[in-house]
Order: structure tokens, then sequence, then C-alpha cells
């Protein structure tokens, strides 16, 4: 299907599965690389990353744990500008080797906002993993140290990415019509 509609919107295939998955899978093999002998807390942001995170969970090799946080900063396509911490951490991540796992980074701010409370935490050290990135839309200087996929500036759906709730459950990726 080359053309979808999801509530108000038309979407246009924009990232095949196949591509997806290749991505995803150089991902987990450079993260099994960065943190071989080292135990790793998974620090997955709902609800969007929950699909990346299962596909990259299946395919690391290191001595990993998962802890989940739930925030939220779009209504619809746009960027509210406010991100409201739903769900705080729960786990000790004192001297813990964080990896944050993010299904899009977008402006960043999500990250930052992330990064910033893991500040109070004495964890170890703190990286994230994408699935998407857009760098031109990114506003902030932090290193965004495993992407997936880069992507021009646009609204995409699916693989656990929604456009006011739906598509998440999309296997391809797909970009707003023009
Ligand atoms: P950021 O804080 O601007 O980096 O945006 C992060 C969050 O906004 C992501 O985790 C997504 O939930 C959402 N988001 C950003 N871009 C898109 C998109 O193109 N489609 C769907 N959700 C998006
Ligand atoms: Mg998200």
């Amino acid at each position: 299907m080359n053309k979808i509609t999801l509530g108000d919107r038309c979407f246009e295939l924009f990232i095949p599965h196949s591509e997806i998955d290749k991505a995803i899978a150089e991902v987990a093999q450079a993260i099994n690389r960065e943190y071989e002998n080292n135990c790793l807390m998974l620090l997955i942001t709902l609800n969007g990353a929950i699909v990346f995170a299962a596909d990259l969970l299946k395919q690391l090799t290191v001595d990993c744990r998962i802890s989940c946080i739930k925030l939220s900063s779009y209504s619809g396509t746009e960027c509210t500008h406010t991100i409201k911490d739903l769900i705080g951490l729960t786990e000790d991540l004192t001297n813990q080797r964080v990896l944050i796992i993010e299904d899009i980074v977008d402006t960043g701010n999500t990250y930052a906002y992330i990064v910033d409370i893991l500040k109070n935490q004495n964890v170890k050290d703190i990286k994230i993993a994408t699935m998407i990135f857009k760098p031109d839309a990114y506003k902030h200087s932090l290193p965004v140290h495993f992407v997936g996929l880069p992507i021009p500036d646009k609204f995409i759906v699916g693989r656990g990415l929604d456009y006011n709730g739906t598509g998440r459950n999309l296997i391809d990726i797909y970009q707003v019509c023009e």
C-alpha cells in the first residue's frame, strides 16, 4: 500500500520495513560492540519507542536490563514545546551505564529533558539510541550516539510512531503527503 489515510491526513510510503530492519540490526551490532562486558540499563521512552526497543532487544547480546519512562511533547503533527513527565523513573540508576531508547529524535527537547533528569542520578554514563533522527530539526548540542536512519524534517508514522495515537502498528514508515 503506497498511500494510507489516518484520521484527516494522507500518508505515503517513505521507508520500507526491510530498510528499517537493516538499520536496526546495525544499531544492535554497534551497541553490542560498545557495551561488551558491561551491564547496560536501557531506558525506553513510552509509547513510541516500544516497537523499536522490542526489535532491538532481540538482537542485543550484552548483559542488559530495561526501565521505562513516559513523556510527551507532541499534539497531532505539531510540537507543543512543553514536555510533560508522565511516568517518572522508578529504578536506582546509581553507577549504571544508561542507554536511552527513542523512536525518534526531532528537536531533541525530550532527549535533553531526560538527560537533565538523569543528572541527579549518579549514573556512570548516558548515551542514546534512536531509530530515526531528524538532524535538520535538532536544536541541541548533545551527541546522538546510535542512529538507525537520519531523515529530512518530515512528519512520519509507523514502527511505533503515531499520528494522534494511530499508525504505530505500521510495519513500514510513512510520511505525511505534501
Ligand atoms: P523531540 O522532543 O522534538 O525530539 O521529539 C520527540 C518526540 O516527538 C518523539 O519521541 C515522538 O514521540 C514525537 N515525534 C517527533 N517527530 C515525530 C514524527 O515525525 N512523527 C511522530 N512523532 C514524532
Ligand atoms: Mg517518543
